[in-house]
């Protein structure tokens, strides 16, 4: 079989690589703690499942309309709405199989080859490669710990060309947690007032997963002018604990709008009619949750710091948002393991933690940013202090 010449444009992931490292060490038997995870362990909440069993009785299972369910368009209206100060009219709403199709679809449909997108690094490791698939170039603009991963306005002017099409950006982002202030969004949004042809792409999957007095905006927002070039991205995955019912959405201008979803209509066509009257009942329903879930990540995000950063040769600061902190591993570079091995990048650094210690983290070049790991602090309290204690007693070990 020959394959398309688009798939030799992404390798398998680096953070795929290490999930399937993780597997074959528990088949092995071995106890593994997994600092690895990407979703909330709460429940869905009861009024979402109550919803979904409402529609199986009823029996309203059949096809949904490919841009989502008059409800599901109605709810995602009022989110923007209650929570943004943005309004939609129905017709500028996407409803996809979570915000990556929404994004993909985004990509899909408006970049070119030789187009350019921005994305901000470190990033979400499924940015480059949809931009790549779409046949457009990513363009990175990283920002380290000193700039608290956040990219500052001169960057991303100097990062702008003729084929820039899109800006990619998350706030709070993965890997970092980093969440851009107010101020902070408009002076980016000065410097794209500047350049009319650079549409804005945001994704907002972390909007509820903010701590401490950091307060979550978003840029069409922050800065009016830039409405009607930006499609705003959400989903009810992270906010709700609701991943696998695979729903999310998008706000934005009606032309946009209007192609993603034709690309989506030769795909996947409309969401599962069930992932829909579930993020429905979560959109529309007591959001009271949403602060008490952000309230109980924050405390296991202290527990993981404060055991992060007692081992030597690590330093990370407090994420704003999200739920993973992104650590520097700088100080354990050069140094070797009992066994003999000498840690010469974050990879190996994350493969040592893995094989002498049991715990499991995704090495930061799967972000784009050297020497780093992620480490997700959804996990049970007893297996961050745990592997937090196993981190330390590695680190300590190095020579
Ligand atoms: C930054 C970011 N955006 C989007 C997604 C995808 O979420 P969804 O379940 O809405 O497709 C993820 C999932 O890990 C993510 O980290």
């Amino acid at each position: 079989m020959d394959f398309a010449p688009r798939m030799s444009r992404f390798k398998p992931s680096p953070s795929q690589i290490a999930t399937a490292r993780v597997r074959d060490l528990q088949a092995q038997g071995r106890d593994i703690i997994k600092l690895t995870a990407g979703e909330p362990d709460f429940p869905a909440p009861e009024h979402a499942k109550q919803a979904v069993m409402a529609v199986m009785e009823r029996n309203e299972v059949q096809y949904t309309p490919i841009n989502g369910t008059l409800a599901m368009r109605q709810a995602v209206q009022g989110k923007f709405k209650r929570d943004n100060g943005l309004h939609y009219d129905l017709d500028q709403i996407a409803v996809g199989s979570g915000s990556k199709q929404v994004l993909f679809n985004a990509l899909m449909a408006t970049v070119s080859s030789g187009d350019k997108v921005i994305i901000p690094g470190p990033y979400w490791a499924s940015y480059p490669d949809m931009v790549k698939l779409a046949g457009g170039e990513p363009v990175f603009v990283p920002a380290g710990q000193n700039e608290k991963f956040k990219m500052r306005p001169a960057e991303l002017e100097a990062a702008i060309t003729p084929r820039t099409k899109w800006l990619m950006f998350c706030s709070p982002g993965n890997p970092t947690g980093a969440a851009y202030s107010r101020d902070e969004l408009q002076a980016l949004a000065d410097v794209l007032l500047r350049h009319p042809h650079v549409h804005v792409l945001t994704d907002d999957v972390y909007e509820h997963l903010i701590f401490d007095d950091h307060e979550f905006a978003t840029l069409a927002q922050v800065e009016p002018q830039l409405y009607g070039r930006t499609v705003t991205c959400n989903s009810v995955s992270k906010a709700y604990s609701m991943t696998g019912f695979r729903c999310g959405y998008a706000g934005g201008p009606k032309y946009i709008i209007a192609k993603m979803s034709n690309m989506q209509s030769q795909s996947t066509a409309g969401v599962s009619a069930l992932g829909q009257a579930g993020a429905v009942a979560a959109l529309n329903g007591p959001q009271e949750l949403l602060k008490e879930r952000a309230a109980n990540l924050q405390r296991r995000r202290d527990m993981l710091f404060e055991k992060l950063n007692g081992a030597e040769g690590l330093n990370c600061d407090l994420p704003d948002g999200a739920m993973y902190i992104f650590c520097s591993c700088a100080g354990t570079i050069g140094k070797r393991a009992p066994d003999g091995r000498v840690i010469e990048n974050d990879t190996d650094f994350t493969m040592y933690l893995l094989d002498s210690v049991g715990v499991a983290v995704v090495q930061g070049e799967a972000y784009g940013l050297s020497p780093y790991f992620r480490a997700s602090f959804v996990a049970p309290e007893a297996d961050l202090i745990r592997g937090g204690d196993l981190i330390q007693r590695a680190c300590a070990a190095l020579q």
